[in-house]
């Protein structure tokens, strides 16, 4: 009788371990892929793309779920959850990364590309690649460079040489470079979330900010400031990052099909970039709600002129190799 007890409890407590295994083996890996931006921009676009794509190679096997608009984290606290594991992947705007590596701050610096071209450039390089890697030692793994594009000023008084941005304010993301960058032409900066901005300017707690063509039109800036300087005189772009612990825990076999896919996405939202920022420009212009500065020759001079010295400024941390490569790139 006891030899008939033990051997049932042991079938059941074998068969429930089997059950187990079975349940581990089939759930599908979740990939929480949080961002900041409207669902309509390249950002948003290549996420989709990437959730869409993942869909129809791994079944079953890999998920992805997709948070726009700041819904899950600001990108304050994006790259902190990462590393806890509340969420697999994002793509913070490379200003976003100073608190884990300084050389990234290149991508800030004024007036160092003068065009996508030169960016794409230099990301391809041996040094951008080198870069990508630059994460690493604190537990994050770069996946690929996305474009959203150069910068333009906005603002509530119009912005036509340096000294027009004298004293006021400007939200800024949170890099030291940007803030030398505005310290520059004696203006005041304001490190704020991206979903804090447009109500910023709306309450006129700030003056300006700084922003593609497809943010200021995705996040309807351009309804609450007047002005915007076409000066083109920064980057935006993104690094798509996940975790070293995520990552190594996905099988071999997996991990290439996603990588691949995310290559595939990240092609795809940079040609939704190059051409957002030529449509959201437009639609821009067409709401007539705010007049455009364009800055001939001699305009656009004084504003390199007044922003150019933070180079040296960060030239210990980037590195001047660094920057000469990136200056490269516009030959
Ligand atoms: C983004 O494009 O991801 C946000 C940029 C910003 O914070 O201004």
């Amino acid at each position: 009788m006891f030899r008939k007890i033990t051997t049932l409890v042991a079938a059941a407590a074998l068969s429930s371990l089997l059950a187990a295994g079975a349940a581990v083996a089939s759930d599908p890996i979740t990939i929480k892929f949080s961002h900041v931006v409207a669902e309509n921009t390249a950002k948003g676009k290549m996420a989709n793309k990437f959730k869409e794509l993942v869909a129809e190679r791994l079944a079953g096997k890999v998920e992805v779920e997709v948070f726009p608009n700041s819904q899950l984290f600001g990108d304050n606290k994006v790259l902190e959850a990462m590393l806890l594991g509340d969420v697999q992947m994002s793509a913070p705007a490379l200003s976003k990364f100073s608190r884990y590596t300084k050389q990234l701050q290149i991508f800030d610096l004024p007036f160092l590309f003068k065009d996508m071209a030169a960016v794409e450039k230099f990301q391809s390089s041996d040094k951008g690649i080198e870069l990508l890697t630059s994460l690493q030692k604190k537990g994050l793994v770069g996946l690929g460079y996305l474009h959203n594009g150069l910068k333009q000023l906005s603002s509530s008084t119009p912005l036509r040489v340096p000294a027009d941005a004298k004293g006021l304010k400007f939200r800024i993301m949170s890099s030291d470079v940007l803030a030398a960058q505005f310290h520059a032409v004696k203006a005041t900066p304001l490190k704020k979330p991206f979903s804090e901005v447009f109500t910023l300017l709306q309450t006129k707690a700030i003056d300006g900010q700084e922003n593609t063509w497809s943010n200021i039109y995705s996040k309807k800036f351009f309804e609450v400031q007047p002005y915007i300087t076409e000066s083109n005189h920064g980057l935006l772009d993104y690094m798509v990052v996940t975790s070293k612990e995520f990552w190594t825990s996905v099988p071999d076999a997996e991990r290439e099909i996603i990588k691949k896919a995310l290559d595939e996405a990240i092609a795809f939202g940079n040609e939704v970039a190059a051409q957002k920022s030529v449509d959201d420009r437009q639609k821009i212009i067409d709401s007539k709600r705010t007049e455009i500065i364009e800055l001939d020759d001699a305009t656009r001079s004084q504003w390199v002129e007044a922003m150019k010295p933070v180079w040296e400024e960060f030239e210990k941390e980037i590195g001047k190799d660094m920057i000469d490569a990136a200056y490269k790139s516009n030959m």
